[in-house]
């Protein structure tokens, strides 16, 4: 099998670490982000075209903070350094790096000092030209600076706070920026990304969906031989690739179980079916397990408390179908998962430096524990959310899973906030389909991250006709978001509500007041639970 180009991206703890593996894989390059203290073998075992030394938090000069690997500089490949990496190499190389007179954070005007500018090739008619020279906006976030060049090493750009924004020594394909190309803030960073990867380490961009199914069905193939697979469907895009990628690879010999938790959006249940088992000819089992889930939340009000028995009742049900399907087919040996790199990146951290702090247990209910004896077969583990997307997409989903906003394991359990019923369940249900029928109609879901209705444990006072109502109360809910740790509110439009609203209240028997919540994640979460 030939090998895919590779860039390793040396993590030095920036909150933007990943944020420049996605840059580089969005111009079809395939790259890993590993720790800067990973085991040299590992990275050189990839054959890297080039490396990218990311930002962190640490000051070069400080005792104890991370360093440049040898192999980095010994390798002879193309670095490039951004913010703290940039100090990295130049300290590495016999610069100087002290403290900036003025922290710079946010924005930036940068000038280029050079009109050959080899950095920004494609900045350069904009710049030397008399009539367009405007400086370049970037994204800074650093309180050190470069005071002097490593030798042999030139000032590429320079801004107001940083005499040295950018540097380079040509001759070795090795640069430096104190600004951060990978930040949607900084103009045309793509393209100086896009410069390095492909002008200076020579890569041609192979990673693109067609190549990695090719290469993932000829994995799986090995992987499973003549075995059996099994994967749990959520309706999720996540669980929906890897299905489809291993039927692709393995055919009849996957079989698809789909539980319906009861907790599942209105018409989710019946479009799984549609989709898998009669559009995708897939093999599926559909279990309705709703009661069983229902009962084991008779009662509970704590969210997490929610989440375990669910997870736990989960499990039961996955491994009771498991041992009927073994029963009529033979022993299944493996288990599908749609695991995807920003949780194989997690749990690596995770694993590191103890165990984080528990917000919220976000184990997918799909998560099924080791002990279950079977062997995984994770083909998106190194897939961003959006590449699995796009491997969809070629895969010929349907646009309704493709495109999908993520929806929680434990599903509609902690949209109902407090107690979990039947009626109250249908009730979120018939508010929840009203606002994602006009958020479609306004052409607006594929503009927002993640859209839901949420029933509140409160009944308030109305007046409808002429008579007194004491009613149950719904909250929107539409966030914007890049990775789901971070998030804010979405600006719907005022008569996109009042529409809603309005629809809810006519619509939705017992409900007579919407309320729309505009809390950013932080300090608020996604989910109210
Ligand atoms: P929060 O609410 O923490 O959610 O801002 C971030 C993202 O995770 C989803 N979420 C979950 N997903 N099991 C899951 O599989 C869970 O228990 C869970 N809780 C939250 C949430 O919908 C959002 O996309």
């Amino acid at each position: 099998m030939s090998r895919r180009e590779t860039i390793i991206i040396l993590d030095f703890g920036s909150q933007y670490s990943q944020l420049i593996a996605r840059r580089v894989r969005e111009a079809q390059v395939y790259c890993e982000l590993i720790p800067w203290d990973a085991p040299d073998e590992r990275v050189l075992s990839l054959s890297p075209r080039g490396f990218i030394l990311s930002g962190g938090p640490a000051s070069v000069y400080e005792p104890g903070a991370p360093t440049l690997p040898a192999y980095v500089l010994q390798s002879g490949m193309p670095v490039l350094g951004i913010c703290y990496g940039m100090q990295l190499l130049a300290q590495a190389l016999g610069g100087r790096i002290a403290p900036a007179i003025e922290r710079e954070y946010g924005l930036a005007k940068l000038t280029l000092t050079s009109v050959e500018n080899p950095l920004l090739p494609a900045l350069v008619p904009r710049f030397s030209s008399l009539i367009l020279p405007l400086p370049l906006s970037v994204w800074m976030s650093h309180g050190d600076r470069v005071e002097t060049l490593p030798p042999g090493w030139q000032v590429l750009a320079a801004s107001d706070n940083s005499p040295v924004a950018a540097m380079g020594d040509l001759t070795r394909g090795r640069y430096g920026l104190q600004f951060h190309p990978e930040v949607v803030h900084t103009v045309r960073g793509q393209e100086i990304i896009c410069h390095f990867l492909y002008d200076v380490c020579g890569c041609h961009g192979d990673w693109t969906p067609v190549s990695f199914i090719e290469q993932s069905m000829a994995t799986i193939r090995r992987q499973v031989g003549n075995g059996h697979v099994l994967c749990g469907l959520s309706g999720g895009v996540d669980s929906a690739v890897t299905a489809a990628l291993v039927h692709r690879a393995v055919g009849d010999r996957l079989t698809c179980v789909f539980v319906d938790t009861g907790l599942l959006r209105r018409g989710e249940p019946e479009q799984v079916v549609e989709t898998f088992e009669r559009a995708q000819s897939m093999r599926l089992v559909a279990v309705n397990a709703s009661e069983e889930f229902l009962d084991d939340l008779d009662g509970v009000t704590d969210p997490e408390e929610k989440r375990k028995r669910i997870g736990e009742r989960f499990v039961r049900v996955f491994e009771r179908e498991a041992a009927r399907l073994a029963a009529d087919w033979g022993e299944i040996g493996f288990l599908a998962q749609g695991t995807l790199y920003p949780d194989v990146i997690e749990s690596a951290r995770r694993d590191e430096h103890g165990a984080a702090r528990t917000i919220k247990t976000h184990h997918n209910v799909g998560g099924l524990p080791e002990e279950m004896g079977f062997e995984l077969v994770e083909p998106l583990r190194l897939l961003f959310k959006d590449e699995a997307r796009a491997v969809g997409e070629a895969l010929r989903l349907p646009e309704e899973i493709v495109w999908r906003h993520p929806f929680p394991g434990p599903g509609l359990a902690i949209r109902v906030v407090g107690e979990v019923t039947w009626e109250r369940l249908e009730t979120l249900r018939a508010a929840d389909a009203i606002l994602l029928e006009e958020l479609r109609a306004a052409g607006l879901y594929r503009r927002t991250a993640q859209v839901f209705a949420v029933l509140l444990p409160v009944r308030s006072v109305g007046v409808m006709g002429d008579g007194r109502t004491y009613a149950h109360v719904v909250a929107l809910r539409a966030v914007t978001s890049e990775d789901f740790m971070t998030a804010d509110w979405a600006r719907l439009p005022y008569d996109l509500l009042a529409r809603i609203s309005n629809r809810i209240v006519n619509e939705v028997p017992d409900v007579n007041r919407v309320v729309y919540d505009i809390s950013s994640k932080p300090p608020a979460t996604i989910e109210w639970e």
